[in-house]
């Protein structure tokens, strides 16, 4: 059973929160960023009005990550900050949330370094938000609440999201993989899909509100729909939300290369508008680093895989996450992934530093790679990376690509801005067009990052 939201908040007691203005700082990945729209929606639902200004808001929330340490880094120097603030506005509520603060100690740390911190949650239970600053309110008191168990899918939570085009839409929650270097499973509980129907309708209400692209989040998709009643998996749902009227793209985030299945391709290759994208994090070319990490693929078992997907699926663009100096790593392992990614030729990557995490089985292992090959094979891999991305890049001088136009460019005004199918970032001049419209663009120009092109 889900718990309903609007049902809580009945429950929560609240009236008359006054008018506040909210700034909310999110670290981490495109999870985090849903649950802070979920944050702001929540905050809006009750009156108070987002601010992009940090000196202008009643209430500052951070909605932390622990994936790596230089994220964690982040937020201890950020709240550092704060303390000045505090001391001009001593009404100034400051809340700490997300995945940070379901490591075992981390609050009391936190509470103990930062005093004048008034409100911490965990991921589990923000919905629980406005009522914990209702009592901040009212009572005065600190609040530290973190569940350290999952609980079940809260349906309903108001939205408030950054774009008005596209959309990033929840199916599941949590991770079973336990791969060795990761904190996630501890930090957001175990799998749990949510129900076709509840995914469906959030897509019928977003074509409603003029939506064109949405993208389906989960930390392993591919097992979407294990733990259901219902007869489905990963691509039938897929083939469930291309038949929703109104929608222009789907993609989807993020693959396991263990989980993704033929369905799943085929899905994709047959379904009109799942775009020709797919996540697909390697993390390392080396079987013996990837047996480490507990990725249950070879190098060789990966490889098979994108050619597959390459053959079924001509124009797709492949993006994956890579790790460095995981523990044990030497120079042919690395050379291993080296060889990986010039053979696949990613359409862009994720690259990361190996970091240390508490209580993961990596962190424990013998034979932690020195800093400085751990940076030493890092600017290579960028390089390797970059390569690789110019090439997929230059293909495109020339060609006309279907673009689904997001606003004017951040970097140049002239220009607008938006993504191909692939999911390609293309710069073009054209007159007459707003956000939301699908045009086609002739790409004069491949940079590293972008195309450049003309309607
Ligand atoms: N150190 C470095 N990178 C990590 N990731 C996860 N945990 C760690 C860690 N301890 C990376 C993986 C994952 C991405 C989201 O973050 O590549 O796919
Ligand atoms: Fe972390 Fe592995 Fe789960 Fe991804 S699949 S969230 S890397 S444990």
């Amino acid at each position: 059973m889900a718990i309903d939201f609007k049902e809580e908040l009945k429950n929560m007691n609240i009236e008359n929160m006054g008018k506040q203005h909210f700034f909310i700082q999110t670290y981490g990945c495109q999870m985090n960023e849903e649950d802070s729209e979920k944050l702001s929606g929540m905050l809006k639902r009750v009156g108070y009005t987002k601010t992009e200004v940090l000196e202008e808001a009643g209430i500052i929330i951070y909605n932390t990550c622990c994936v790596r340490e230089n994220a964690e880094n982040k937020v201890f120097g950020n709240l550092g900050e704060l303390k000045h603030l505090k001391k001009k506005n001593p009404d100034l509520i400051i809340a700490v949330c997300g995945c940070m603060m379901q490591q075992e100690g981390m609050a009391d740390k936190i509470l103990k370094k930062f005093p004048h911190v008034n409100i911490i949650f965990g991921t589990h239970n923000a919905y629980k938000f406005p009522e914990y600053l209702n009592r901040v309110r009212t009572e005065g008191v600190q609040v530290k609440e973190i569940f350290n168990k999952e609980t079940d899918i809260v349906e309903g939570v108001p939205i408030d999201r950054q774009s008005d085009v596209k959309a990033f839409v929840t199916i599941m929650y949590g991770c079973n993989n336990f791969c060795t270097y990761c904190v996630v499973p501890y930090v957001r509980g175990r799998e749990r899909s949510r129900k076709s129907d509840d995914i469906i309708n959030e897509i019928k209400d977003l074509v409603g509100k003029g939506y064109k692209e949405i993208t389906l989040l989960g930390q392993n998709v591919n097992s979407y729909g294990k733990e259901l009643e219902e007869n489905i998996d990963f691509a039938k749902l897929l083939r469930k939300i291309n038949e929703v009227d109104g929608i222009e793209r789907v993609r989807f985030m993020t693959s396991h290369p263990k989980d993704l299945n033929k369905d799943v391709i085929l899905a994709i290759k047959e379904c009109d508008k799942l775009c020709e994208q797919i996540h697909l994090p390697v993390q390392s070319g080396s079987d013996k680093i990837l047996k480490k990490m507990n990725r249950h693929y070879t190098k060789e078992y990966y490889l098979e895989l994108v050619d597959m997907i390459k053959k079924e699926i001509p124009d797709v663009s492949l993006t994956t996450d890579i790790i460095v100096g995981f523990p044990g790593e030497t120079e042919e392992d690395f050379l291993e992934t080296l060889d990986l990614v010039e053979r696949v030729g990613y359409d862009s990557a994720f690259t990361f530093i190996y970091s240390r995490r508490n209580n993961t089985p990596a962190d424990m292992m013998l034979n932690q790679v020195p800093d400085a090959d751990k940076h030493h094979r890092f600017d290579r891999l960028i390089k390797a990376v970059n390569d690789g991305v110019i090439r997929s890049n230059k293909v495109y001088e020339g060609k006309v690509v279907e673009v689904l136009v997001e606003g004017p460019s951040k970097n140049d005004e002239t220009k607008l801005t938006g993504r191909t199918r692939n999911g390609k970032l293309v710069n073009f001049v054209g007159e007459n067009i707003k956000a939301g419209d699908l045009v086609n663009v002739k790409i004069v120009r491949a940079q590293p990052f972008s195309l450049i092109g003309e309607v």
